[in-house]
């Protein structure tokens, strides 16, 4: 099945940029969040990556104003009733991603698959929030989504064959390459490998052993890595890194997946990356 209207929760870093590539590829998509003016807020951030492409000459201003045209901002969840698809996108928070589960269960058609973007978090447990357990799924892309290639999908314990089949689809439809997991497993096959390298990166700034700049540097040139681990995690935020080694570090009870106390001052101090101006390197005005 083709799917036509999305549903995107969650207008932040991942569902802006998940609303952007839906609209890049022809679907029509409702971004929703806590309040409406969160929501609108996205769709600038939108507008303001949109004309970044014009300026390059990659869109023209009719493919720019189509694609606005087809972002609608919501303040609450009630476009789920006409979504042919929902994609969870809040904050990696398991109380409220379960809430917003349960409610999307009451609002959306019993045929309509509900995929989460979760990094780690238990994808039955959010499952288990609704009555179609057998229809939800992880989609999870890779920042930016509009850009990254891949999408992991993930079943849960009740996940569906057909559902993984539907979501294979479209992500495909969304012009990406996806891999579909066996079997639930918190943070899938990149976010677990790559959390650990990250996590290295903190215990070596905090243990002192270099700079953010040289960690990042060794590891451009010494590793051939587009970008340091730092930095990435800069752009990734620092409460959402934090967020994937804690749950690794319980749910598998493994002391490698233990991240340094500096990373918890700088987040109490409200340096999470990119998105707040500040993490380990300064960015200015957000
Ligand atoms: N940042 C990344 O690089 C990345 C990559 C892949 C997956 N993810 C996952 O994607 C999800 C979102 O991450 P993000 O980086 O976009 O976070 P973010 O903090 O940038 O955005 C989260 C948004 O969710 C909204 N929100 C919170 N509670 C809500 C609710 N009840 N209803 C509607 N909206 C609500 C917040 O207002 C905020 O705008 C998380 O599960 C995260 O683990 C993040």
């Amino acid at each position: 099945m083709t799917i036509k209207k999305v549903l995107v929760i969650g207008a932040g870093t991942m569902g802006g940029g998940i609303a952007q590539l839906c609209a890049q590829q022809g679907v029509d998509v409702v971004i929703s969040d806590i309040s409406q003016d969160l929501a609108d807020k996205a769709k600038s951030r939108i507008e303001s990556s949109l004309a970044k492409r014009l300026e390059k000459g990659k869109i023209t201003a009719e493919e720019k104003e189509a694609v606005l045209c087809r972002i609608v901002t919501a303040g609450d969840l009630s476009a789920a009733k006409a979504a042919d698809i929902v994609i969870e996108c809040v904050i990696e928070d398991l109380e409220i991603k379960k809430k917003v589960f349960s409610e999307l269960d009451k609002l959306a058609r019993p045929e309509v698959i509900l995929a989460t973007n979760t990094t780690s978090l238990s994808i039955s447990a959010m499952a288990a929030a609704t009555s179609r357990p057998d229809q939800v799924v992880q989609m999870h892309f890779f920042n930016p989504p509009q850009i990254m290639k891949l999408v992991e999908i993930m079943p849960g314990q009740k996940t569906s064959r057909e559902t993984l089949d539907a979501a294979e689809a479209f992500a495909k439809q969304l012009g990406k390459d996806p891999v579909v997991c066996k079997n639930e497993a918190p943070a899938g096959i990149v976010s677990r490998i790559l959390g650990q390298l990250l996590n290295e990166a903190t215990w070596m700034v905090a243990s002192g052993v270099a700079e953010p700049a040289d960690v990042d540097k060794a590891m451009k040139l010494g590793a051939n890595h587009p970008m340091g681990p730092l930095q990435l995690i800069d752009m990734i935020g620092l409460d959402i890194h934090r967020a994937k080694m804690e749950t690794l570090y319980t749910t598998l009870d493994d002391p490698r997946y233990k991240h340094p106390k500096l990373l918890d001052e700088m987040i109490a101090a409200g340096n999470l990356g990119m998105k707040s101006g500040k993490g380990f390197y300064e960015y200015g005005d957000k």
